[in-house]
């Protein structure tokens, strides 16, 4: 893993801002996307460029069950807001939270996945370890899946919303095995929460119980994170 230490998430948003070019500059021509406050400055630097992804596809990590583009959490609504109404791209795939048939549901967006294989994704990360919404105790080989989200991360989410009863039970989430296909992958990280997370995904053992730490087994891992989130280093 290459791991880029930064001072804070503003100068981490510009160097995954230059991470995004680079690709762009080879060619890359599917992204795929995180939703999060993490990614934010990334996407900001990617806004206020003059870089073009209308000939480029995206294919976002996940979605809530039972929310759709219209509800402000949906991460459809997060998306639009924070990059495609500002930096469009050709075609954009999120899975579809309104789909109750999860087995037809999973079926679809892996077989999007397929058809577009990713250049580069971009990862934040939970304090519990889990990337996309693979909690801990998913499997490294699993593809797209409906998860039961945790006691944690409900908890972490639920500053996004008004109560913490709003916050959804269930997530469609691309699986670890789909998110190591990814030709490169940019992980950020900032902040003291997310310190122990980063531990282990570097220097913990590969397990289940960080699914983060799978990312030890890809050829291509750039980490950007801060001081804070690198405390444990
Ligand atoms: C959610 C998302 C993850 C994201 C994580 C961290 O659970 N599904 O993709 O990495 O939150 O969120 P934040 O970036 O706001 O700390």
């Amino acid at each position: 893993m290459k791991l880029i230490i930064v001072k804070d998430q503003n100068e981490g948003g510009q160097k995954g801002y230059e991470v995004f070019k680079d690709a762009k500059d080879a060619n890359a021509k599917v992204f795929g996307l995180a939703t999060g406050s993490t990614p934010l400055t990334t996407y900001a630097a990617i806004t206020a460029s003059d870089l073009d992804f209308t000939d480029a596809t995206s294919v976002n990590l996940d979605e809530y069950v039972g929310l759709g583009e219209k509800d402000s959490q949906s991460y459809r609504y997060f998306m639009n807001e924070n990059l495609f109404s500002k930096k469009p791209f050709k075609t954009s795939y999120l899975p579809n939270g309104l789909e109750d048939d999860a087995e037809k549901e999973t079926k679809r967006y892996d077989k999007i996945i397929e058809e577009n294989p990713i250049d580069l994704q971009i990862l934040g990360i939970g304090k519990n370890g889990h990337i996309g919404f693979n909690e801990p105790g998913t499997a490294g080989d699993s593809l797209t899946h409906k998860v039961h989200l945790t006691e944690s991360t409900i908890k972490s989410n639920a500053r996004f919303f008004e109560n913490e009863a709003d916050v959804p039970n269930y997530a469609y989430s691309m699986g670890i095995g789909s998110i190591m296909k990814s030709k490169k992958i940019l992980l950020e990280a900032f902040g003291e929460s997310k310190a122990e997370a980063i531990k282990g995904m570097i220097e913990g053992p590969v397990t289940e119980d960080v699914p983060a730490s799978f990312l030890q087994n890809h050829g291509d891992v750039t980490v950007i994170v801060d001081e804070a989130a690198a405390s444990l280093l």
